[in-house]
This record gives C-alpha cells, sequence and structure tokens, in this order.
C-alpha cells in the first residue's frame, strides 16, 4: 500500500530529524525540505541508517516561492506539511529581527500560499513555550494568556499563531492546523545517530552540559541562582525530543482524521518542572559524569519559571511523554559520545 505523503519542512534539523524517523516508522512517507541553514547532512545519513530507507530531500527555502511550487508538483500527492524551518537562537534574534521575521513569518506565508494553490489543507505548525512569556501561575494550560515577546523570536511565533488562527477563521478556509507549543527539547535517538548539532558555542543548556562533560568546554556557568524558585535556578519542563516527535504523528493523524476544530493548541512537555541545578544533578546519576560548573550571573531576558498543563494533550491527543529526565540525559550523552568518536 501507498504510504501517506507528509512534507516536513526543516527535516534535517534537531526536531525534524526525529520527526522524520517517528513518521516513517508509524507508517508515512515523509519528505523533507532542507536549507542547511542550521542543519547538516549527516543527519540524512543517521536518519538513512536507522530507517534502511533514503527519504526524499529537496535542497530548497521556505521563502522561495517557485521552488515550493516546483516540490509540491513533482511530489504530487501531498497530505499535509508539518513545518519546523525556522530560526530558532533568542539572542540572535535581537542582532538580526529582519533575517528572523523574513524566515520565520515570512516563510509561513510563502508556504500557506502554495498549500492553498495546491489544495493541501493539513498543517502541523512549532510553536514554543515563548508565547506564554513570564506566566502570572503554573503550570501553563492553553489558556494562559500569551504575553507580550521579549525577543523577536518569541514575536515571530506568537504572529505565526495568530496568522493560523485568522486563515482558520476566515469563512472559506479549509485548511485545519494544530499548532503545537513545545517546551524544552533535549536528548537523541536511541541508536545516537540523530540528535542536535549546535553550530559553534551552545547557547542552550544540554548541549553545553554535555560538551562540558566530553572536555569541550572547561566550566557550565548556571545563570543565576537567585530567582523566586525553590533552590533560586531557573525551572523549565525538559521534554524528549522523541516524545516530541511522536506528538506530531498524532498531530498529523488526527488532522488527516478530520477530528477536532479547524485550529487547535496544544502544549508538548512532560509536566513537570526541573530546576537548572536539578538537571545537573540528574545528569551526573544518568551517566556517572561529574559535572564542572558554576553560578554566574542571570541571563537577561530569562524566564524564572515554566512548565505545562499537559491536561489538554493527555486527553484530547491522547498524548503523553514517556522518557524521565535522566533517560533523556542519558540519551543526550551517548549522542554526545557517538559524535567525539
Ligand atoms: C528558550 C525559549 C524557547 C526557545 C529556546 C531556543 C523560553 C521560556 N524558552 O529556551 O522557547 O525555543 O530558548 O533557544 O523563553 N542555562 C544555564 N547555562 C547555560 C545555558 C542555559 O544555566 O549555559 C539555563 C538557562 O538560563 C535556562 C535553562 O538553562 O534557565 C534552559 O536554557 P535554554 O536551553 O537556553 O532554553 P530556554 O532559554 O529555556
Amino acid at each position: 500500500m501507498e504510504r501517506t505523503k507528509i512534507l516536513v519542512t526543516g527535516g534535517a534539523g534537531y526536531i525534524g530529524s526525529h520527526a522524520v524517523v517517528e513518521l516513517y516508522e508509524a507508517g508515512f512517507q515523509p519528505v523533507i525540505i532542507d536549507n542547511f541553514s542550521n542543519s547538516r547532512e549527516s543527519a540524512l545519513r543517521g536518519i538513512e541508517e536507522i530507517l534502511g530507507v533514503k527519504v526524499p530531500l529537496h535542497r530548497i527555502d521556505c521563502n522561495d516561492a517557485e521552488a515550493l511550487r516546483a516540490v509540491f508538483a513533482e511530489e504530487g500527492s501531498l497530505h499535509g506539511v508539518i513545518h519546523f524551518a525556522a530560526s530558532k537562537a533568542v539572542g540572535e534574534s535581537m542582532q538580526k529581527p529582519l533575517e528572523y521575521y523574513q524566515n520565520n513569518v515570512g516563510s509561513l506565508l510563502t508556504l500557506l500560499q502554495v498549500m492553498r494553490e495546491f489544495g493541501v489543507e493539513a498543517l502541523v505548525f512549532s510553536s514554543s513555550c515563548t508565547v506564554y512569556g513570564v506566566p502570572d501561575a503554573l503550570p501553563v494550560t492553553e489558556q494562559t494568556p500569551t504575553k507580550k515577546a521579549n525577543s523577536p523570536y518569541g514575536a515571530t511565533k506568537q504572529m505565526c499563531e495568530d496568522i493560523l488562527r485568522d486563515v482558520a477563521n476566515a469563512p472559506d478556509n479549509t485548511l485545519r492546523t494544530i499548532l503545537l507549543r513545545y517546551f524544552n527539547p533535549i536528548g537523541a535517538h536511541a541508536s545516537a545517530k540523530i540528535g542536535e548539532l549546535p553550530l559553534g558555542v551552545p547557547q542552550n543548556l544540554i548541549p553545553y552540559v554535555t560538551q562540558t562533560a566530553a572536555g569541550m568546554r572547561e566550566q557550565l556557568t548556571i545563570n543565576g541562582n537567585t530567582y523566586d524558585t525553590p533552590d533560586g535556578t531557573n525551572i523549565r519542563d525538559y521534554v524528549h525530543v522523541v516524545d516530541l516527535a511522536k506528538a506530531h504523528v498524532v498531530a498529523v493523524q488526527r488532522l488527516l482524521d478530520q477530528k477536532g476544530e479547524t485550529v487547535e493548541t496544544f502544549n508538548v512537555g512532560t509536566g513537570r518542572g526541573n530546576s537548572v541545578l536539578e538537571v545537573v544533578q540528574a545528569f551526573e546519576r544518568a551517566t556517572g559524569q561529574q559535572l564542572n560548573y558554576k553560578i554566574g550571573p542571570a541571563r537577561p531576558g530569562d524566564v524564572p519559571a515554566i512548565y505545562a498543563d499537559v491536561t489538554k494533550s493527555v486527553e484530547t491527543l491522547g498524548f503523553r511523554t514517556s522518557a524521565s529526565l535522566e533517560e533523556a540525559l542519558a540519551s543526550s550523552w551517548k549522542w554526545q559520545l557517538a559524535l567525539k568518536g
């Protein structure tokens, strides 16, 4: 039987590559679009080694409408799109706001236009818990009001959500959309053939932790310990990237089954909050490595604490994460060791 084709933009990236694997293993035929601006060819080899087949790839930019049209025309019957392709560094977005708006908002507009031209009516969009800003109460539900973003990156996610809700509410709309608000993705595929590939000095916690343990960085600096949290360090909801990838498969299936409203929003997290110090301790327990770390100043713009209420995704999507923090961190370490070797 022919597999149902799903276009995956940013399919060579960190979350995208894991989603490609889970989609294929669930019986779909993923088709990758990537411009390799923040991803590498090695991810494609990893995917191929895991699946034992090559996944079709189109090396194009989602801002390029003509190239997108050519992909939609060549692939024929695309049943849906998962749109991962975007720039994601908070700090960089302050330096290059125009690039962020163009790359994140512009590419969504172009993609929506081409999807409409070709009658493709199912979309899963990568949103972020960053849309909640500094929440007044925890955990955050999908009903928690969003706050003004404190970076152009965060603003692009809010704008894209607004665009998708407006499109869904237009009278002649035929598009069905699921917005997935990711909390903090960590970990790697159990095979250690795909994982996060930060370019340069990592900005995110877990790659910094694993690179420090691997001797590539001298010391981890914990960004502040005087927050209003039990141990004074920031609290986040760290979700295993394979669990996150599986949420996309469930979302795609729901869209294809035409269940629910025309636009729906779901948190994707574990429902647990862990502090930076707890992550360090969990990493040491999970890997037997001693981590060299110190406490530094708070990082400007950091949200003191955020974690997900997952009631809606459990009850409506039937989705819950399965990996523990230790399991996720152990997989990050296995990946780091595979990269070194
Ligand atoms: C933020 C955004 C998220 C976005 C991501 C992209 C929020 C709530 N989240 O994640 O939407 O997708 O950036 O990069 O705004 N830390 C250290 N030392 C380090 C690195 C990090 O202590 O060397 C701490 C941070 O201060 C933070 C935690 O570790 O408390 C996680 O940081 P990080 O991995 O950068 O993710 P967020 O900032 O939570």
